[in-house]
């Protein structure tokens, strides 16, 4: 059976994790938790892309390009969550399931966190367990994959 095709996209000021408010979001960098998330992918004989994008054009235009070539998405939009339909209708658009993550809790900090456009679009949201938002969600799709895999 062929490896399963993940693609993991993590929206705008992602890349500066490990020096961006800490206390909120943690010391690890972006590349070690795409470290993690290699490794625990190698670990359920699945595949992940790793990509970073701080515009939302460019996020689109990554979700495209899954449409023919991965089985899932795992995204973490970082604020784009709260104000992008764009984001949201590339999602839908491509029909791919969807993972959303985020590293802190959005539902206990500012009130505009508390909204996010892709939630209603997902399979499901993961928040506020840090990289672990991220291991649990490729988990969790990779899980929702095997379990509705078609043939
Ligand atoms: C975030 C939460 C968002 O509200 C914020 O804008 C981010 C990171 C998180 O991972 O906790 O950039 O998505």
């Amino acid at each position: 059976m062929p490896q399963l095709q993940i693609l993991v996209l993590h929206g705008p000021n992602l890349n500066l994790l490990g020096v961006r408010d800490p206390s909120i979001y943690g010391r690890l960098t972006l590349e070690q938790i795409n470290a993690a998330l290699e490794n625990r992918s190698a670990e359920l004989h699945t595949n992940v892309a790793c990509q970073q994008y701080n515009s939302e054009g460019a996020i689109v235009e990554a979700i495209h390009e899954a449409l023919n070539s991965k089985d899932g998405i795992l995204i973490n939009a970082g604020a784009y969550t709260h104000t992008s339909i764009a984001i949201r209708d590339a999602l839908s658009g491509v029909n791919l399931p969807v993972v959303e993550v985020h590293l802190s809790n959005i539902y206990c900090r500012e009130s505009f966190r508390h909204h996010s456009y892709i939630a209603p679009i997902a399979i499901g949201q993961i928040s506020g367990f840090g990289m672990d938002s991220y291991l649990l969600g490729l988990e969790a799709l990779v899980r929702y994959l095997r379990n509705n895999r078609s043939g």
